[in-house]
């Protein structure tokens, strides 16, 4: 397998909003996460993808951008993004740009020129059409964000595509100009110094001709243009006219945002001869439990469902192409309350097996702000306590026609909200947990007390300190970055149990993700006392150590352990 550095780093995500406000305007900014350089530093990560810093009305926090060569107010300025671009480097840590190119904001410039007139040279960047004759709309498609794909015009009397808001018009890529202004932005930060992308929605850009009506699914109001936009028909086109124009010409790390992709179509896109992107990520694992109305219907799911995905990935990438593992970002709900156990007694213990578990298996870890801190979900009780558009939307939606009750969908949203991840950085147990002296954009968790990077630094034994363990074990063991993959206890519920080989080294990776005790039986290799324990979240010496009866070990509730030999 072909050795690159970006198959070797750990990412950091910063969601510059909720991260560090040096302001006092309850908003973070690119001062605050200069302050916090050091903190990542010492973490030990190599990149930081940077949710969209440009100017933007923010409909959906930054995902709506009106200025892709500008810096939002709120953020600061280009002389302060330059700075940080210097102090990253500095240290050694490189910065990953969100590029959103899918849509831009209707307060662009390009969009306010395209809705003045139908022979603005503007127009065609955007996707126009009248209603068609048989209907009050062009075609069927439900947005992403609720309500149709379609927007009315007035001035020009058609209507515009949105997937998601109706302040975020949907790209033509058709247009060749087009694509040649966003390549242009790509280079215009790339001269600046800039590591890579994580491209926003990626496979969504390229539509399907006529625009065909979707699948009308029991319950739902407007069609499913998935399979029409997703991974469309040009989708390979112009991510390799990208890669020509833009990125071979530089060293970076480049990630695709993905939903809807599986194992066969993510080999098209990060195969090492296609010359598209270096990984992408995928949704399968963040969609276990989503019922009839997606991560608004959360229901029970097993782990082997989710080691069936994991698996899959593992052992479809493994030739050629290249994972990316996260267990959360942004759009997510909370790691440790999603996956593993936010209650008091088992959120430390939980929050360390999942890293574990992710940073072992092959591809390059994302860890999302504060998952390092092991932070939470957050209930809060009102809606009008809540600022995601998707949330706030599909609150109005469900309850509001009927479909759910205000108790199914306050569940559901405690359960799923992307709000869950938005919630201010716990820096410390000073007032708004340290995040800004002004009042949050969003309410802090009052959980900070406890959960905050102050106690956790501070803390050898915090999920902190694992993290910053698991991330130099990634340094020492190329192991971990480059061994073959195999699954054992395949039908196992309990214990995620997997392991690595490289020449003659072999690593044993065990997670216990339930409350229970259980016995597992070893390979034979890592019975006995020639085995090196590289990392556990239990303290085990001597003295504590559960004796290994007849090639099985007891693993304890949330307990994770790596072994390794050689042989
Ligand atoms: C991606 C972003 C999400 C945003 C959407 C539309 O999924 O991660 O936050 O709302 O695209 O840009």
């Amino acid at each position: 397998m072909k050795h690159s550095w970006w198959k070797e780093a750990v990412v950091y995500q910063i969601y510059p909003r909720s991260f560090m406000d040096s302001d006092g305007d309850g908003v973070g900014d690119l001062q605050g996460i200069i302050m916090k350089l050091d903190y990542l530093k010492e973490l030990g990560i190599d990149v930081i993808w940077l949710s969209p810093v440009y100017r933007s009305p923010n409909d959906d926090n930054g995902y709506d951008i009106s200025d892709y060569r500008e810096i939002m107010d709120e953020f600061g300025t280009m002389e302060t993004f330059e700075r940080l671009l210097l102090e990253a480097h500095k240290r050694e840590i490189k910065i990953m740009m969100d590029l959103v190119v899918n849509h831009s904001s209707d307060e662009h410039p390009w969009f306010v020129e395209a809705r003045s007139s139908k022979d603005s040279p503007y127009r065609d960047y955007y996707i126009w059409r009248p209603a068609r004759e048989d209907s009050n709309l062009p075609n069927n498609w439900g947005s992403h964000f609720g309500g149709s794909v379609w927007e009315y015009e007035e001035t020009t009397g058609e209507y515009f595509l949105h997937l998601y808001s109706k302040k975020q018009p949907d790209f033509n890529w058709e247009n060749p100009k087009l694509r040649r202004e966003l390549y242009d932005i790509m280079t215009f930060w790339l001269d600046k110094g800039v590591d890579g992308f994580r491209m926003d929605v990626i496979n969504m850009i390229s539509k399907a001709e006529g625009l065909p009506d979707g699948e009308v699914y029991e319950g739902c109001a407007f069609g499913d243009g998935n399979p029409y936009y997703s991974n469309g028909p040009k989708i390979h086109e112009y991510l390799q006219e990208m890669n020509r124009e833009v990125l071979s010409k530089y060293d970076l790390i480049t990630v695709g945002e993905m939903p809807k992709v599986g194992v066969e179509q993510a080999k098209l896109y990060t195969g090492s001869d296609r010359g598209e992107l270096n990984m992408i990520f995928h949704f399968e694992h963040v969609t276990v439990g989503n019922g009839q109305f997606g991560r608004w219907s959360p229901m029970e799911w097993k782990l082997t469902e989710l080691k069936t995905i994991f698996n899959r990935w593992q052992y479809g990438l493994k030739e050629d192409g290249w994972n990316s593992l996260y267990w959360s970002n942004h759009d997510q709900p909370r790691a440790v309350s999603r996956f593993g156990d936010d209650s008091s007694e088992y959120r430390v213990l939980s929050g360390k097996m999942l890293a574990t578990c992710l940073h072992v298996l092959q591809g390059t870890p994302y860890i999302y702000q504060g998952e390092e801190l092991g932070m939470t979900n957050v209930g809060f009780e009102a809606v009008s306590d809540y600022r995601d558009i998707q949330t706030v939307n599909a609150y109005r939606d469900y309850v509001e026609a009927g479909k759910l009750t205000h108790e199914q969908m306050m569940n559901a949203i405690h359960q799923r909200s992307r709000d869950n991840g938005r919630t201010p950085m716990q820096w410390s147990d000073a007032g708004n947990a340290g995040f800004t002296s002004g009042v949050p954009w969003i309410a802090v968790n009052p959980n900070y007390k406890e959960i905050n990077a102050e106690q956790a630094v501070n803390d050898t034994d915090s999920i902190f300190h694992y993290y910053k363990k698991l991330i130099r074990l990634r340094k020492e063991h190329k192991i971990i970055v480059y061994g073959a993959f195999d699954i054992l206890l395949e039908e196992d519920e309990h214990i995620y149990a997997f392991t690595r080989s490289l020449g003659s080294e072999r690593l044993l990776v065990l997670c216990n993700f339930s409350r229970d005790t259980r016995l597992v039986e070893l390979p034979e290799e890592f019975q006995g006392s020639g085995k090196e324990l590289l990392i556990g979240n239990y303290k085990i010496n001597s003295a504590t150590e559960r004796s290994e009866e007849s090639g099985s070990l007891q693993l304890l509730p949330y307990e994770a352990r790596v072994y390794r030999v050689t042989v």
